[in-house]
């Protein structure tokens, strides 16, 4: 599988708000991720942007005006409805929301809302004090009522000047839930998805660690994968700076030990653990309780002791156990003595030296080694592909015949599938 994004077809309406300008940004980030965009300017829309920003952006045509004979909604009005898999209204006015609320159809836009039967998102953006009206609470209660995902508004400084809850959300968490809703149904529903991400850090006292310089991004973008799959998924989390994703579950550790509990716990119900963290083999014995002083010495000795294999305890019986080799030399062989050592069902080796790969990076290129001797080589890719492709190959993996024998013995009844 690839982006969910890709080839379908998403109908979005803009509506009269200065936000407008945040919509030329989310139909390019969807045309490059593949979709179709069928854009909807509603008439206080075009006031603000022009149906050629938007042309130019997804290369399909734009509509305007439902009684503009040069418009395809003209010959057929539902056209968009019918063959968009997701409507989103972004940004929606406190004025379209009313709208969509009671059913109206007064234009291209919520004619298109009224006659589709594929899902709806509505990022709303006003001032806040419209936002905060009886009446447009009211609407929304009565759209997320009717099954319609409301996203936003953020809180922050308005259009007016005014700081409060209004802002449009961000493209980067629309698309987030876009992805989400497309995904749901997908290949990965029933399953539990745990992820570990980031690097852990080993306090020497309260102002210094011990750390390394994974960015989280490899484990969050598998994360998000399972989630664009219909997976439940959750993320163990060492700290990073990455935000939470939409639709993840994100349990903050701090250390190795936090990680081990953290994830012990969360694999009691999951099919697959994928530990993409990049974990500290060592801690210091003790954490002193004052910052450490420079004193005079010239030099500092601190002693440590070994970390647990997280992903070696955890067992194997019922759950798929996916690791990372993150190797600086020789990456085939110490994989493959990793995949056997740790117990993995599968290893993802990447060289951490590439400038293109690795840490930091929104791509990566690694090789797939399996306990059958298969070696699958990767080209260079996004993180979120390779999330996918990874996924793809436990997909076949999940030990669910074990999973109902333990279920008929224990207690049929709570048994899943
Ligand atoms: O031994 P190494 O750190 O290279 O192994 C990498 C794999 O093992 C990764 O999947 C990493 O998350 C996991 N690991 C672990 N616990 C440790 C060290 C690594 O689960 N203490």
């Amino acid at each position: 599988m690839t982006d969910i994004l890709k080839d379908k077809i998403i109908g979005l309406g803009v509506t009269g708000s200065i936000a407008c300008y945040k919509a030329i940004d989310l139909a390019s980030k969807l045309t490059q991720s593949g979709a179709g965009i069928d854009v909807i300017l509603t008439r206080g829309a075009r006031e603000f942007v022009t149906a050629l920003a938007f042309s130019a952006i997804t290369h399909r045509s734009v509509s305007e005006d439902m009684f503009d004979p040069r418009s395809e909604l003209s010959i057929d009005h539902v056209a968009i409805a019918e063959r968009a898999d997701l409507i989103v209204v972004a940004p929606a006015t406190a004025h379209t929301i009313a709208k969509m609320a009671n059913g109206l159809a007064d234009d291209a836009l919520t004619a298109t809302v009224l006659a589709t039967g594929a899902p709806i998102l509505v990022a709303p953006a006003m001032d806040a004090h419209m936002f905060g009206n009886p009446a447009t609470q009211e609407n929304v209660r009565t759209l997320k009522r009717r099954g319609v995902t409301i996203v936003g508004p953020a809180s922050g400084r308005l259009a007016s000047g005014l700081v409060g809850k209004g802002r449009m959300v961000e493209t980067a968490e629309l698309m987030g839930w876009i992805r989400m809703i497309l995904g749901q149904g997908g290949d990965l529903v029933g399953r539990k998805v745990v992820v570990s991400a980031g690097g852990t850090q080993e306090a020497i006292d309260p102002v210094r660690v011990v750390t390394n310089n994974s960015s989280g991004k490899m484990g969050y973008a598998i994360a998000e994968a399972a989630r664009d799959r219909g997976g439940e998924a959750v993320v163990v989390a060492a700290p990073n700076a990455l935000p939470d994703p939409v639709g993840v579950r994100v349990v903050n550790v701090n250390t190795a030990l936090d990680m081990q509990k953290a994830v012990t716990d969360e694999i009691e119900d999951a099919d697959v653990v994928i530990m993409a963290a990049a974990v500290s083999d060592w801690r210091p014995v003790t954490t002193a309780d004052q910052k450490i002083k420079k004193g005079e010495s010239t030099e500092w000795n601190l002693e440590f002791t070994k970390n647990p294999d997280i992903i070696a305890g955890l067992p194997s019986d019922k759950l798929v156990k996916v690791g990372f080799a993150a190797e600086t030399e020789d990456l085939i062989a110490n994989a493959q003595t990793k995949l056997v050592s740790k117990g993995l069902d599968l290893i993802a080796a990447n060289d951490v030296t590439a400038t293109d790969a690795g840490f930091a990076t929104d791509t990566n290129r690694v090789m797939l080694f399996d306990r059958e001797g298969g070696i699958e080589v990767m080209p260079l890719m996004s993180k979120y592909d390779v999330g996918h492709r990874i996924l793809d190959r436990v997909k076949p993996m999940f030990k669910d015949g074990l999973k109902q024998d333990i279920a008929v013995g224990e207690d049929a009844a709570g048994g899943r599938d």
